[in-house]
């Protein structure tokens, strides 16, 4: 068993760093297009027979140190009853997005058990055989809000921002609401046999100081302080390098940094005991493989030495890279000494 990524979210691990990336699976590889030709990536999602082959692709390919359960962070959008597609060249939509704050008390209250009963299977499936740990994940209540009120992608946010500025009072609820699933949602995760939780609040960099310390760390904080106590649990947010130190204080084991930061620097304003991960720029990927080899090795070697250092990328891999920088980025890892 593979234990390089649970032991750096310890800060415990002496051997080279684990390396994983966020999107690992996805449409950089020729073998996950093949499937999505014949699925669409929702039946893909919440077939546990699919969901399994996916998760493996890039074990079977990469030989990455982590296996992330491959899902989407909008499926608890969809257990609110909020109807969720993702249409070719746009993403995701929902087509009854929340417009006044009578949609959000007449949102239902979901069985995580009963709604994510296909999550639970694909992770017991999975657990049969892997032999890299598996993480589970959830986005976070901002940025599933988000989505839930913009019904769609957006730079800027500015629905949700203006809800949120207008009427904070019910903004809190929903987001309370959310977090209430989120909880239930992971702990199902983690009985499913999830061996490590990542928590995404991607767009929490659209918010100013005061607002992400009012509207993210809050939400971040009472769902990992509801699932059992020590869990490897990771934050990542665009971000993340300017809120290290808040997100530092979330009872998170780990922070996934965006590609802004100096990742070295930012580890030493940071209380010991906190693992790091990250933080190549996705864009590196489409450098030529001598520049990617540069870039790879320059952060490794600022980062040699830390016990609880995990590799991955700022943000997850884009579907045009090619697929031999994302082996070779990963070979480059597994070779440093
Ligand atoms: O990392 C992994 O390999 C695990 C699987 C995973 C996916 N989405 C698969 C996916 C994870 C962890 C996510 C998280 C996710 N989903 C986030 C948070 C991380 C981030 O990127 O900030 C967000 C914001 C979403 C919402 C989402 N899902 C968007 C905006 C899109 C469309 C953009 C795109 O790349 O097409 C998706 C679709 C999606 N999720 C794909 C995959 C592999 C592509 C679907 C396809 O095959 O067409």
């Amino acid at each position: 068993m593979n234990s390089l990524l649970l032991d750096a979210l310890q800060c415990k691990n002496h051997a080279r760093p684990p390396v994983w990336l966020m999107r690992q699976a996805g449409r950089y590889m020729p073998q996950y297009r093949s499937l999505r030709s014949k699925y669409s990536f929702l039946e893909m999602v919440h077939q546990p027979e699919l969901a399994v082959a996916v998760t493996h692709l890039p074990l079977d390919l990469l030989d990455v140190d982590a296996a992330i359960l491959f899902c989407d962070i909008l499926v608890i959008a969809e257990a609110f009853g909020l109807h969720l597609h993702f249409d070719e060249g746009i993403g995701p939509i929902i087509d009854n997005p929340l417009q006044t704050s009578a949609d959000i008390d007449a949102l239902p209250t979901p069985n995580a058990e009963e709604a994510f009963a296909y999550v639970a299977k694909t992770i017991r499936y999975l657990r049969k055989d892997l032999k890299v740990p598996l993480i589970g994940f959830s986005g976070a209540p901002f940025t599933l809000a988000s989505y839930m009120i913009e019904g769609r992608s957006s730079k800027d946010l500015r629905k949700t921002k203006q809800w949120m500025l207008k009427d904070p009072e019910s903004f809190h609820k929903l987001l309370k609401r959310i977090a209430d699933l989120v909880v239930d949602y992971l702990i199902l995760q983690i009985n499913a046999g999830a061996q490590a939780l990542q928590i995404f609040d991607s767009w929490a960099h659209t918010l100013g100081y005061r607002q992400f310390n009012e509207f993210s760390i809050p939400y971040l904080k009472m769902i990992i302080g509801k699932l059992p106590k020590g869990f490897p649990v990771i934050v990542f947010c665009k971000g993340s390098s300017l809120f290290a130190s808040e997100l530092a204080n979330c009872g998170a084991s780990a922070i996934s940094l965006d590609w802004n930061g100096d990742i070295a620097k930012i580890r030493k304003s940071l209380p010991s005991g906190i693992a790091l991960q990250g933080n190549l720029d996705p864009d590196i990927l489409y450098a030529p493989p001598s520049v990617i080899q540069k870039e790879v090795t320059n952060l490794l070697e600022s980062m040699r030495g830390d016990k609880g250092y995990i590799f991955n990328l700022g943000h997850g891999v884009l579907p045009d890279i090619p697929f031999e920088h994302v082996k070779m980025l990963v070979d480059v890892v597994k070779n440093f000494h």
